[in-house]
């Protein structure tokens, strides 16, 4: 008899993260639409982003994502019963960019699905693959965010094309029993929302049931800038208060990284000091639901987040979706 009420928590493992080879600066965008590298910079604090290549697609970068992930955790894909990949830019229509990850892992057993809350997409995935470790069903899950947004982009639009990346992170998270503590390793706490009626702030205009194309991003920027601050400080709080933390009880704040600005309003307003916030805006751009993995793995790899660190993850995005994860490393 196994015993079904253990308190299980969701430990990250190992993480990893892939890159397009290809870089593009400010300055080569100059060239192609009426821009400043001076504009982006300070609008943004983007100085230049990778772009996917002929033969990268979203899930050969969120395959090297989770064989880095996988390597890191010093386990195999054998072990995983549960891919959750947080994409809004998939392979195929269908199926899920998670199964071809799977299918490349060579795992034939457990369950792989997409999630799709576009900038939020990780905070949503992370969240998921917590509760489905927290009930006990699944032991070892791959939370992955990845895209190509380069190829939702109009490349005429100054507006959008000089904002986005491409890339994929991952993490290896596994259950482990917990008496619950705060201080104990894993997710703390997760915080989602969403309110649909904000969809023409920042969409595709095409679809499978609507245009039957795939279609091109379109923002508002301005718009979407007005609501980002309030809502990813609201589920900041949220996080907070489940916890009994504070601003100065947190190592490290990995937000999204859309704008530099919005990061550091955020932080600003809830008391976050600057020295604790990870950017990686500035050399990869708007990554979507790959730019807080990738931001992790920046900041594991080059030491600064370490075990038993007190990490904040926050995202908002397209939807409006928006959402916060607490994380002790
Ligand atoms: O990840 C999902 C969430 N997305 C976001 O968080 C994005 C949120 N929004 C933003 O980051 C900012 O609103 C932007 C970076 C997109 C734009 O910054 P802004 O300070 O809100 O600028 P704006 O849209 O008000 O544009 C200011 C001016 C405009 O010219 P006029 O109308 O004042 O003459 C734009 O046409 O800047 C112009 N502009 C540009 N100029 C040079 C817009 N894009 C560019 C460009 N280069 N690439």
């Amino acid at each position: 008899m196994t015993d079904l009420r253990k308190n299980w928590r969701s430990v990250v493992e190992g993480i990893g993260s892939c890159l397009p080879e290809k870089r593009v600066t400010n300055s080569d965008l100059e060239k192609t639409v009426d821009t400043t590298d001076e504009w982006i910079v300070q609008r943004t604090g983007i100085r230049e982003r990778r772009i996917a290549g002929p033969g990268e697609t979203t899930s050969t970068l969120a395959t090297r994502a989770a064989m880095e992930a996988l390597a890191n955790a010093g386990r195999v894909a054998a072990d995983v019963d549960l891919i959750v990949l947080a994409t809004s830019t998939p392979d195929y229509t269908f199926p899920s960019t998670a199964t071809q990850v799977q299918a490349a892992l060579g795992i034939t057993h457990g369950a792989a699905f997409d999630v799709q809350a576009v900038c939020s997409g990780f905070v949503y995935a992370m969240t998921i693959a917590d509760k489905f470790l927290a009930s006990g069903s699944h032991k070892c899950a791959l939370v992955i965010g990845a895209e190509t947004f380069s190829r939702l982009l109009d490349w005429s639009d100054r507006t959008t094309c000089v904002l986005f990346g491409d890339g994929a992170g991952a993490v290896v998270l596994v259950a482990q029993e917990s008496e619950g503590r705060v201080s104990d390793r894993g997710v703390l706490t997760s915080h989602l929302r969403s309110d649909g009626r904000h969809r023409e702030k920042l969409f595709v205009d095409g679809g499978p049931s609507t245009t039957g194309t795939v279609g091109h991003l379109r923002m508002s920027g301005k718009e979407v800038f007005r609501h980002a601050v309030g809502m990813v400080t609201d589920v900041m709080r949220d996080a907070f208060a489940a916890t009994g933390t504070t601003a100065d009880d947190l190592d490290w704040f990995v937000p999204h990284q859309a704008n530099e600005r919005i990061i550091d309003a955020s932080a600003e307003k809830l008391g976050i000091a600057p020295a604790k916030i990870v950017k990686t805006v500035q050399m990869h751009g708007n990554t979507s639901a790959a730019s807080i993995p990738l931001a992790l793995s920046v900041a594991c790899a080059d030491g600064r987040i370490k075990r038993g660190d007190l990490v904040m993850l926050e995202a908002m995005g397209g939807g409006f979706t928006w959402g916060s994860v607490m994380v002790r490393w």
